[in-house]
């Protein structure tokens, strides 16, 4: 383990260097976004590195293409790839169905292409992602750039009736501008609080024109590995 890391960056590591076994030589991997998967890149340059490893990895992200260059890894696309062995990829929140809300980098829509093209789904955590309902942290759903007030009075609209318990809906901003996506799309933030039914969510946020996808990952992911400061880590 690197030395002097703050306990939260000892879970994610940890949590990332025990998924980072289920890669094997000659796999077509998906790369997951964000501080935790960051830490699974690194940890799979390493085996490259020692093991001689080989594999092919499809990052989610321009930001995690670019690292594992850095390092040397194989990438691919997804044109190229088609379908994946295993996705391995961060997450802001799980529960214990293991469904996800994913998006605070703003790769969800790349992210969730990428996990339902591959066999298996395995999420890296730190403990603090674990919870009772979805929903404490907003979900991001990501929409065109064109009349993106439209869609947000139309999500506002649905959510009326809807077991949720906050209604707030935020445009994500990166300083004065609107957060573009590497898809060139705009990012909306529901403060929901509470996720009463996420798949229904999810379905009626894809019905509504102007939205591309949601943050929401009900039945893709197929394990939880969560990683302690102390070095422990848990399978779910
Ligand atoms: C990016 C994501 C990330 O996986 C999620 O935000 C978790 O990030 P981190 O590992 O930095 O806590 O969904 O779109």
């Amino acid at each position: 383990m690197p030395t002097d890391l703050p306990p939260v960056d000892k879970a994610k590591f940890v949590a990332a260097k025990r998924a980072s076994a289920y890669v094997e030589d000659g796999m077509t991997v998906g790369l997951g976004t964000g501080s935790t998967a960051a830490w699974l890149v690194r940890c799979l340059g390493e085996r490259a590195q020692t093991e001689g490893l080989r594999f092919r990895g499809v990052p989610t992200s321009e930001r995690t293409a670019d690292l594992a260059r850095e390092l040397g890894l194989e990438i691919t696309t997804l044109e190229e790839a088609r379908w994946l062995d295993l996705t391995i990829d961060g997450a802001d929140e799980h529960d214990a169905r293991l469904d996800l809300i994913k998006g605070a980098g703003g790769a969800l829509l790349r992210e969730k292409i990428v996990a339902t093209a591959s066999e298996r789904m395995i999420v890296i955590a730190d403990a603090s992602k674990k919870v009772e309902t979805l929903g404490a942290c907003p979900l991001p759903v990501e929409v065109i750039p064109f009349g993106w007030q439209t869609t947000c009075a139309l999500i506002e609209e649905a959510l009326i009736g809807l077991d949720v318990m906050g209604r707030e809906v935020t445009l994500r901003m990166e300083g004065e501008a609107p957060f573009v996506t590497d898809e060139g799309n705009h990012i909306l933030d529901l403060h929901l609080k509470r996720i009463g039914d996420p798949r229904r969510l999810g379905l009626m946020l894809n019905q509504i024109a102007g939205v591309v996808e949601n943050g929401l990952f009900v039945d893709i992911c197929d394990v939880v590995v969560t990683g302690y400061a102390d070095g422990r880590v848990t399978l779910h």
